[in-house]
């Protein structure tokens, strides 16, 4: 597939500063950009990153019809440029599109869009641990109708921000009860932009009461947990790593499944099923809940400090050299700098 590239007149590269690089406010010169006409994928193109021109009364806007992903490229210590496992994003977006009514992607349009926007925009990718370029592709409805129908036209956007660390502090949570962030029935598993609308509400409250970020329960009886903010969660008990189980109400997160799969090589016992709240409550009582963290491709592997359940704050051990959380985010970084050996398969060279 040829992809027509408009070129900036000036790159912007020389205006930022790479050392500090907060997450997902600073775009690459390009993006990506194609159709769906409501027959076909058309017109696919590279062009400057730039404000776009969108009818008010296209779907989106009204209806929600709308989701994305979130990945990373790595610039190993060879300079090579590492993508980490962009062809699991692009089966889950179209799990999402799948749920959202929304026709699949060609899987050339995101593979080739995704893969010369990069290259154009090479220098973009950061040096250093931690520090990566975050692509961010985003599909959504763009016809001008109120009505409640799933549009017939669509775009599809690939945009790329150099970033470093979501979290830079270890955070404190809280388990929410009252609100859930999806239902067995609903979006949760979907990468769909109303999931994460629905969910600031409740977040505000937790940052007000001094927390980073919730807990998220199950919306049925509030006594699981299931996620922590936008990342998968995990706890080592007892020295077993235990995490809530995917179903139709949980993001299938790339980083997680990266985590059991290096868990399970590590020779950790691993089990992935219903975590209840009593029972990480109980975990503390008899001190054995040994670490708790969150994973995500934004956050990577994010420390949980503190965890607060019904007005109570329990403190998490500081995760040692040792600890499991630590080992496998030096064994991902390592993966993803390209210093050891991809056992696993799965860094895709530019
Ligand atoms: C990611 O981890 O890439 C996400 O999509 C979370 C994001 C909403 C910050």
């Amino acid at each position: 597939m040829k992809i027509p590239v408009t070129k900036v007149e000036k790159s912007r590269l020389s205006e930022i500063d790479m050392n500090v690089l907060p997450f997902g406010k600073i775009f690459s010169d390009h993006m990506f950009v194609a159709d769906f006409d409501g027959q076909f994928w058309v017109n696919p193109r590279i062009e400057p990153y730039a404000p776009i021109s969108i009818s008010p009364a296209a779907a989106v806007f009204h209806y929600g019809q709308a989701i994305f992903e979130g990945m990373k490229v790595y610039r190993g210590d060879n300079n090579e440029l590492l993508f980490f496992r962009p062809q699991e994003n692009f089966k889950r977006m179209q799990q999402s599109a799948i749920r959202i009514a929304m026709p699949p992607i060609q899987e050339e349009i995101f593979m080739q869009g995704l893969r010369q926007l990069v290259e154009l925009d090479a220098d973009w990718v950061p040096h250093g641990d931690g520090n990566s370029l975050y692509v961010r592709p985003v599909y959504f409805a763009t016809d001008p109708v109120i009505g409640v129908k799933p549009s017939e036209t669509y775009k599809f956007i690939i945009l790329t921000s150099p970033t470093g660390a979501y979290y830079t502090e270890k955070l404190k949570v809280v388990i929410e009860k009252t609100y859930s962030r999806a239902s067995r029935s609903g979006t949760g598993f979907a990468k769909a932009a109303g999931n994460y609308a629905g969910a600031l509400y409740p977040t505000q409250l937790a940052k007000q009461k001094g927390y980073d970020q919730v807990i998220w329960t199950d919306a049925a009886t509030n006594t699981k947990v299931e996620e922590s903010g936008t990342m998968n969660l995990m706890f080592v008990i007892d020295g077993v790593l235990i995490t809530p189980s995917l179903g139709p109400s949980k993001l299938a997160g790339i980083t997680r499944d990266s985590v059991i799969e290096l868990a399970k090589y590590l020779g950790m016992h691993v089990q992935e099923r219903d975590v209840s709240v009593s029972e990480i409550v109980t975990a503390f009582e008899e001190g054995k809940l040994e670490e708790a963290f969150g994973t995500g491709t934004a956050a990577n592997i994010a420390t949980i400090a503190v965890i607060g359940h019904e007005g109570q704050d329990y403190s998490v051990p500081d995760p040692g050299p040792d600890s499991f959380c630590t080992r496998a985010l030096k064994h991902l970084t390592d993966v993803k700098k390209g210093r050891i050996e991809d056992r696993f398969g799965w860094i895709e060279k530019l």
